[in-house]
């Protein structure tokens, strides 16, 4: 008998490296000051994330997960038998372990992401772990238009897109539909989606989420100015700025910003930034969607609604869309 060699196929299609400098400069000359939320998961970054998804307050993650496990048999069904599996932003590919358990003889698991060192470690993991699916590695900025390398087949199956942990209410609604269209290139005819996304609920609940009591969201958002000072030799006295997050109910977002305590001027790679007291910088939105507003999103994004699984208390939703 053949022996797996239970290593994942690795391609690098050499993502762009964007420059954090340029980024956070551009950023803080603006008028209305805003940084990127993906400069947010550096090392330490990426690590106090992983705490925030273990705090009570934060229902997310959690939800999820049990939404997964309680319905991954039905999705396996929906996505049917030899699928090919493809999730953009694959991180350390835990979600995916609970369908790829449940999906009948897949034809691959296919773990895009841009980090290139973690996604062939966690791609390696899931192929020593399930020793019959082939495990894809694709080193790309999936915000990009992408073409994968050619895919392991069996039989007639499909391609079902995976992206889980509602990233797509990190969008703009006009970013998330054209990351849904591309998608659904990616997908193509027949394929479809399986996506992750937080309901709109009591505000309470939500601006919890995102204030724990611990301050690991506080130091999460804060960690960014930290990370400038050590990259870009800036003087960000960290005691003279504050998180602040709260649900804009009129927009249906999670807003999260970094503000200052004071009037000061900062230094970052030898300019001079000024901070006038209780002016922000934007780091983050986090759109949340109800399951009809979404199902409308994803008809502008090229896909067709098909089931929806929530959890008891409705907190959260994963949409299966199909390719229109
Ligand atoms: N994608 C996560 C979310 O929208 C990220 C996140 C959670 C986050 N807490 C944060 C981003 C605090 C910035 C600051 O829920």
């Amino acid at each position: 008998m053949r022996q797996e060699s239970a290593l994942a196929e690795f391609h690098d299609l050499a993502p762009a490296e964007e420059s954090f400098r340029d980024a956070v400069l551009a950023g803080l000359t603006r008028r209305a000051k805003s940084i990127p939320c993906r400069f947010l998961y550096d090392e330490r970054g990426s690590a106090l994330f992983e705490e925030i998804c273990e705090l009570p307050e934060y229902y997310l993650t959690r939800t999820e997960m049990a939404i997964l496990r309680d319905y991954a048999p039905e999705m396996a069904a929906s996505a049917g038998r030899h699928a090919q599996l493809i999730e953009f932003g694959s991180g350390a590919s835990l979600k995916v372990r609970l369908l790829l358990a449940a999906l009948e003889a897949p034809s691959a698991y296919v773990a895009i992401d841009i980090s290139r060192e973690p996604l062939r470690r966690a791609a390696d993991e899931v192929a020593a772990d399930f020793p019959q699916v082939p495990v894809v590695a694709v080193c790309a900025d999936y915000l990009e238009p992408l073409r994968l390398p050619p895919l392991p087949e069996r039989g007639e199956g499909r391609r079902v897109g995976f992206f889980p942990g509602s990233t797509i209410g990190n969008f703009t609604p006009e970013d998330a539909v054209a990351f849904l269209a591309g998608c659904r290139r990616v997908v193509g005819r027949g394929g479809a989606l399986l996506i992750g996304v937080d309901l709109k609920k009591d505000k309470a609940v939500l601006d919890a989420a995102y204030n724990d009591r611990a301050g690991v969201t506080a130091a999460f958002n804060l960690n960014l100015l930290e990370r400038i000072n050590r990259e870009l030799d800036g003087d960000f006295d960290l005691d003279r700025f504050e998180h602040v997050a709260f649900y804009n109910e009129a927009a249906g977002r999670i807003e999260i910003y970094i503000r200052s305590r004071a009037d000061q001027i900062v230094t970052v790679a030898n300019r001079s930034i000024r901070f006038a007291a209780g002016e922000h910088i934007h780091t983050e939105d986090s759109c949340k969607y109800s399951i009809a507003e979404f199902q409308r999103l994803a008809a502008r994004g090229g896909f067709r609604p098909g089931r929806c699984w929530t959890d008891r208390r409705r907190l959260f939703s994963v949409h299966l869309l199909e390719s229109a």
